[in-house]
């Protein structure tokens, strides 16, 4: 029998026509007389009835269909008594009276209810992932993902930008993550890597002149996972040229508007807001700022100035900071939960977590008592304490204080209900230092990576105070999340040879590593610079998923494992051999798990 509609296609305007639906029974139930089920498709779902009056051989054979056969039904569309209405489905007018079944495949019982919500542990959705994704609130999902695609396509190409693929198979230059390695059978003992992003090719593009690139695109970085990270995952990557970083978040924001109100029909007002780097740490303890809710982070390390609390003082003597969080409605927050926020903050590593309440026009509790008139003043007067509010303070290092703050404060936003969850808030973070110190590798490493331009006004410091030089970077923050990243690049051979330089990286290693790129530099380099957006974390915010993998059609554990094909596998002796490689397993814990 040939499909006429889609299972989501029937309403009362079919009333009376023929019709065959293909799809899964969704639910079968027997109401005493009559049999109904669900027929299920990508589409939606339709009411079938069997009745045995009508045809009661089918109604027999209607009997023995279980949910998740496959099946075709011919039927006439009738509308559903006044009872039986359910104006919350868009098929929910009508039901289908079959006239004809076929079962096009039988179904075993499946280990678990193909429902939304449903409480199974995830490996068991990941091993049956063609079970899981038959729910709807991932179908959902990897349709919103389709309709993001076709939308960056339609915006960037409007926009003048081509499509260029990068090669997958390239040469391993680490720096940042792991690279994941193929080995080469013509060339043995030689590797091909996979990208970790196809930053060096698209700003080769850039030098041969393409002016405009971008590509929907994998790449594979082989680091800890986490909720929001996979260990191949999609960018939105994008090169420009002749450009500065205006020009970038402009073309940024007008993609990010786009797609927010293409697909979700949700309005993003630009500009993007920006913070830099500083009043980020400073304001909200992170580079990440979630600002669905308020509660700005506050310093007060100069309240403190004179202070006899000893804590305070032997921070303020290393130069350390003191900020605080102010919380209204103090005298609902028992001393146990404050206890609580103590631990928290320990667990962060801090070495405490003072705290004061404001109650009546007094200071009560906690550190109170080591505070003096003056700084009460003070503390009134800068942190504009109003009635039964409550403080959270820490002093310790410039980086523990803002990071432990801004923990505590993602913690309270969550405790008190604070967050807006259903908000999408954008915000841009510039000025990021150019260089961290790596404890482990005991020099410099890019922040971002060694192509990125130092701001032209802190060059100067690149030699004597690398640490002070700030990056022509910019990330796109949303709800607490990094979505995006990028820079104006390097574009010069003398530039960039300076940068490795500062990194450590000696001539030899920067040649062996990146002489394509530099010696590209030298063949009429235009400036430029670009952005790349994670496109799985995009997608799980905009869809408001739990996790990275819920917007992934076949998404990887955790651990890195493909529970339902098992990779990574091992591989034959023949394939070994053609590579000439020998595996040397030297404990148990090497082992592949199962
Ligand atoms: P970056 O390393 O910041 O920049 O990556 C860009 C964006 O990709 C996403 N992302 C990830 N998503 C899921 N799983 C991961 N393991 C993962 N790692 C990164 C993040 C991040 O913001 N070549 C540069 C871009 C440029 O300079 O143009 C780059 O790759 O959302
Ligand atoms: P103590 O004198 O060590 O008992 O500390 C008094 C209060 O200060 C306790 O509430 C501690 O949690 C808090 N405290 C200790 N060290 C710090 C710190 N570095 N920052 C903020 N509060 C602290």
């Amino acid at each position: 029998m040939e499909r006429t509609h889609h299972c989501g296609a029937l309403n009362a305007s079919h009333q009376n026509k023929t019709v065959v639906l293909n799809g899964w029974v969704n639910k079968w139930r027997d109401h005493g007389g009559l049999i109904f089920i669900d027929i299920r498709d990508r589409y939606g779902i339709t009411q079938v009835v069997f009745s045995p009056e009508l045809n009661n051989d089918l109604y027999e054979a209607s009997k023995k269909l279980r949910t998740e056969f496959v099946v075709s039904v011919k039927g006439d569309v009738r509308r559903r008594p006044d009872e039986a209405l359910n104006l919350e489905m868009p098929t929910g007018e009508i039901e289908v009276v079959a006239s004809e079944l076929e079962v096009l495949n039988a179904a075993k019982t499946t280990p678990f209810e193909i429902m939304d919500e449903i409480d199974v542990h995830e490996e068991l959705r990941l091993k049956y992932r063609y079970l899981d994704l038959r729910r709807q609130k991932l179908k959902t999902n990897l349709i919103i993902r389709s309709r993001v695609y076709q939308s960056v396509r339609q915006y960037l190409t409007d926009q003048q930008f081509l499509e260029i693929e990068t090669p997958v198979l390239m040469k391993s230059t680490p720096e940042g993550a792991r690279d994941f390695l193929v080995p080469s059978r013509n060339y043995p003992g030689r590797f091909y890597a996979l990208p970790q992003s196809p930053q060096t090719y698209k700003q080769i593009l850039m030098v041969a002149g393409f002016d405009r690139y971008f590509q929907i695109v994998k790449c594979f970085r082989d680091e800890d996972l986490r909720r929001d990270r996979q260990p191949e995952f999609t960018q939105i990557d994008i090169e420009m040229s002749f450009i500065n970083e205006q020009d970038v978040k402009k073309i940024a924001g007008g993609l990010i508007a786009h797609l927010f109100s293409e697909v979700l029909n949700v309005d993003i007002y630009l500009p993007i807001p920006q913070l830099s780097f500083k009043q980020a740490i400073e304001t909200y303890g992170t580079d990440k700022p979630d600002l669905r809710f308020d509660l700005p982070i506050q310093t007060i390390t100069d309240c403190f100035a004179e202070t006899s609390f000893q804590v305070f003082q032997s921070v303020l003597e290393n130069k350390g900071s003191i900020a605080c969080l102010k919380l209204s409605g103090a005298s609902r927050i028992s001393r146990k939960q404050i206890d609580k926020y103590v631990d928290e903050a320990k667990k962060w590593g801090a070495k405490g977590l003072a705290h004061f309440k404001y109650q009546n026009s007094q200071f009560n509790g906690g550190i109170s008592k080591f505070l003096n008139n003056s700084e009460k003043t003070m503390l009134r007067e800068k942190l504009h304490l109003e009635d039964d509010d409550l403080i959270l303070i820490v002093a310790d290092r410039y980086d523990i204080t803002y990071h432990v703050l801004g923990e505590i404060r993602l913690l309270l936003g969550l405790e008190y209900n604070m967050v807006h969850k259903e908000q999408f808030k954008f915000v841009w973070i510039v000025d990021f230092p150019l260089l961290e110190y790596d404890e482990e590798e005991g020099r410099h490493v890019a922040r971002h990576h060694p192509f990125t331009s130092p701001l032209t006004e802190d060059m100067h410091l690149l030699d004597n105070h690398p640490q002070q030089v700030r990056a022509r970077a910019y990330d796109l923050v949303l709800n607490g999340s990094e979505i995006a990243g990028g820079s104006i690049r390097i574009h010069t051979r003398e530039q960039q040879q300076k940068m490795f330089t500062s990194l450590n990286i000696d001539k030899n290693e920067a040649n062996s590593k990146f002489g394509f790129l530099m010696e590209s530099l030298e063949y009429g380099a235009p400036p430029h610079g670009g952005i790349a957006f994670g496109l799985d974390r995009l997608v799980m915010i905009m869809t408001h998923s739990e996790t990275i993998r819920d917007v992934i059609a076949f998404p990887k554990t955790t651990s890195a494992l493909s529970l339902m094909d098992e990779a990574p596998s091992p591989i034959s002796q023949r394939q070994l051999d053609e590579l000439k490689l020998k595996i040397d397993l030297k404990n148990e814990e090497e082992q592949i798990p199962k």
